[in-house]
């Protein structure tokens, strides 16, 4: 039974939900067991007891989120060089951008000799006024769908042996 891990981090809802929607891709698949972690509760052992990441971040200051950050600063060296090769893709969702947390997320995965086998996914969700990026998000149907499909590709392929 392969395992994938799901660590995300959430302020108003977004992340969350493209969290679940890649885990419910990801159970599709029969051998494989899906565990989803908020960052903050997310330790080393998580990681190390994992064969496949998904990490998923709100950009928020040009940035990966603080707590998601928080747990790459906590886990980086107890796992360092016990998971080289495993396979990873990163989900970010943002107000208007997004590159800069992608590329942040993909430079601490190359750090730890991780394989990125899907583009990263961003999901934009338009919010550009104090009060829009407050409020609670609600993901749409296509963008919850790309999540749906990026948490199913790495279940088939972590069930097949093919990363
Ligand atoms: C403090 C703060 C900074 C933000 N900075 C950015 C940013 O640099 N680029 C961007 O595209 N969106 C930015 N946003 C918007 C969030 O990425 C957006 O609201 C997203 O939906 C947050 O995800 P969440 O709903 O999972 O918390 C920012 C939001 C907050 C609260």
């Amino acid at each position: 039974m392969k395992r994938l891990l799901i660590v995300y981090h959430t302020m108003t809802g977004g992340t969350r939900q493209m969290a679940v929607a890649a885990a419910e891709g990801a159970s599709e698949e029969k051998d494989i067991e899906v565990c989803v972690r908020r960052a903050q509760e997310a330790v080393p052992e998580d990681v190390l007891l994992s064969d496949g990441y998904v990490f998923a971040t709100p950009e928020n200051l040009a940035s990966m989120s603080g707590v998601m950050k928080d747990f790459f600063d906590r886990c980086y060296y107890p796992v360092l060089d016990r998971i080289n090769g495993r396979p990873y893709a990163a989900m970010i969702c943002a107000g208007s951008d997004g590159q800069n947390a992608l590329r942040e997320i993909d430079r601490i995965a190359t750090g730890w000799r991780l394989t990125r086998v899907a583009p990263g996914l961003i999901v934009c969700t338009h919010a550009q006024t104090p009060e829009r990026i407050l409020a609670e998000k609600v993901i749409d149907a296509s963008d919850l769908h790309r999540c749906r499909e990026l948490g199913a590709a790495l279940g088939a392929g972590l069930a097949l042996g093919v990363f």
